[in-house]
């Protein structure tokens, strides 16, 4: 029996995500970025393909390392504006039932007490189809623009990330015992205060003392998304995460980071099975192969060099200005997405890209893998890449929005299904539940409900 495939729609809520520059293609609604109808369009086309999700990347950083300045992103484009992703979900929640959502959120931004309420709400306005991508934020500019200072450091931002979610988890696991809403018409009680409880927390980062102002939500924690794949950003996901989304050039760079983040849950007492990954990929098919290639030869047309550099400067904190195209890349350590450095030059040792392999590689579909053929040859692609690699699914990209998204679920979908690869219809539940077949809480292995036991012996 084949493995079943999970699928992410990946998206951000600006023109064009991952192949730079695509906005300007005659077919493309990603310049709709800010209307209402582009998001519950997109909500209602990617369930009738039974995608489990719509993973919602964001920033408040813009891409400023390309020559040094910030113009050449502002001026083509290159994911800015961005408007925050958040608002769109409860909208796209009343259209659907079953899709999950994967928000990007930043620890560096976001207070953990205000965080926690709103993903809390959210969780409850969708009957538990809440997922949280937890970002660090690596980019100086967004630092800057929010209070001034620049990006903490790479590894005291993981510090950070730590500190927010234990603190996250006393909100959403600890404050309120199962019970505690009663909602009893006949004797006027909506809770039971002996079952709601105050928190602590006095740590370097967060002081907080108080109740939980939301009552438990379906998963009351949403389902956790981590992306850092850095020695330090896989310790983090080996702790909390529950999908890890991968993003690399090559099938072996990510079948390590797999392994590796896998070994390390075990390491630290969780089921690796309770970690699933989903790797970046942008698909074209076509009815055919020659349609498909002629597709991504229209769209070739439309990808903007100077936006893909400043896309991978911005990325890696290595300015491409300064190098010519037959230049090759070498690791050089920044305060950025380390695995963004890593995965062009240490992941893979004897492996020399140049400036010019790489500004062709990420042109369209970014860092992620290409699949472009026949609906056949496209899934062959993805079973064989989960087959070799460990994945449990994929964060589709696009070109084109909608088209790829489109064409992935009226030709892709129906192959993966008849091969018993991709499901028919969704389970009942909550997210956490579609995704892992259990409850809908996290397992008691996982760090949030040890959260919960300590305190429900702790409090007052
Ligand atoms: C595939 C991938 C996707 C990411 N998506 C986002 C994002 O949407 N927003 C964001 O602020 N950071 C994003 N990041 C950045 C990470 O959260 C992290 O801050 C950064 O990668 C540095 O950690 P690392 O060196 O461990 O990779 C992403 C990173 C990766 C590898």
């Amino acid at each position: 029996m084949p493995q079943e495939i999970r699928l992410n729609a990946f998206a951000m809520a600006a023109a064009s995500h991952l192949s730079a520059g695509l906005w300007r293609h005659p077919r493309d609604r990603s310049v709709d970025y800010n209307k209402l109808a582009y998001w519950t369009d997109l909500a209602q086309l990617i369930e009738r393909g039974r995608f489990d999700g719509l993973f919602l990347a964001d920033g408040i950083s813009v891409y400023d390392v390309y020559k040094g300045s910030s113009e050449a992103a502002l001026r083509l484009g290159v994911q800015f504006p961005r408007i925050d992703p958040l608002l769109m979900v409860s909208a796209m929640a009343h259209v659907t039932q079953h899709l999950g959502f994967g928000i990007t959120s930043s620890v560096s931004y976001e207070p953990p007490y205000m965080f926690a309420r709103r993903v809390a709400t959210l969780d409850h306005i969708t009957n538990g189809r809440a997922g949280w991508n937890i970002v660090t934020s690596y980019g100086d500019s967004g630092a800057k623009a929010f209070n001034g200072q620049g990006a903490r450091q790479h590894d005291d931002r993981y510090a950070l990330a730590d500190d927010y979610l234990e603190l996250v988890y006393k909100y959403w696991e600890g404050s309120w015992e199962d019970g505690a809403a009663l909602r009893d018409r006949e004797s006027g009680a909506f809770t039971d205060p002996s079952k709601i409880h105050v928190i602590r927390h006095d740590s370097a980062h967060f002081q907080s003392e108080g109740v939980f102002i939301s009552e438990p939500s379906p998963q009351r924690t949403p389902v956790l998304y981590q992306a850092g794949a850095s020695t330090r950003g896989r310790a983090f996901a080996a702790k909390h995460a529950e999908c890890v989304f991968v993003s690399a050039p090559s099938r072996k760079i990510v079948k390590d980071i797999v392994a590796d983040t896998r070994r390390r849950a075990a390491d630290n007492g969780r089921d690796p099975q309770d970690i699933q990954f989903f790797m970046s990929l942008t698909a074209i098919p076509g009815r055919t192969r020659q349609e498909a290639l002629d597709k991504h030869a229209d769209y070739l047309r439309y990808a903007n060099q100077e936006a893909t550099a400043a896309l991978f400067s911005g990325w890696t904190g290595i300015d491409l200005s300064r190098y010519k195209r037959d230049d090759p890349i070498s690791y050089i350590p920044t305060q950025g997405q380390q695995s963004a450095v890593e995965r062009y030059t240490t992941a893979e040792p004897g492996r020399v890209w140049t400036v010019g392999e790489v500004l062709d590689r990420v042109a369209i579909g970014g860092s992620g893998q290409l699949a472009v053929g026949s609906a056949a040859e496209v899934a062959d692609e993805l079973q064989a890449i989960v087959e070799e690699t460990g994945v449990t699914g994929f964060n589709l990209g696009y070109v084109l929005a909608h088209e790829s998204f489109a064409d992935f679920v009226e030709l892709v979908v129906p192959e993966l299904q008849r091969r018993g690869a991709y499901k028919r219809e969704y389970r009942s539940g909550t997210l956490r539940e579609k995704l892992f077949g259990a409850g809908p809480r996290l397992p008691e292995t996982h760090p949030a409900d040890q959260a919960r036991r300590k305190l429900a012996v702790e409090v007052d």
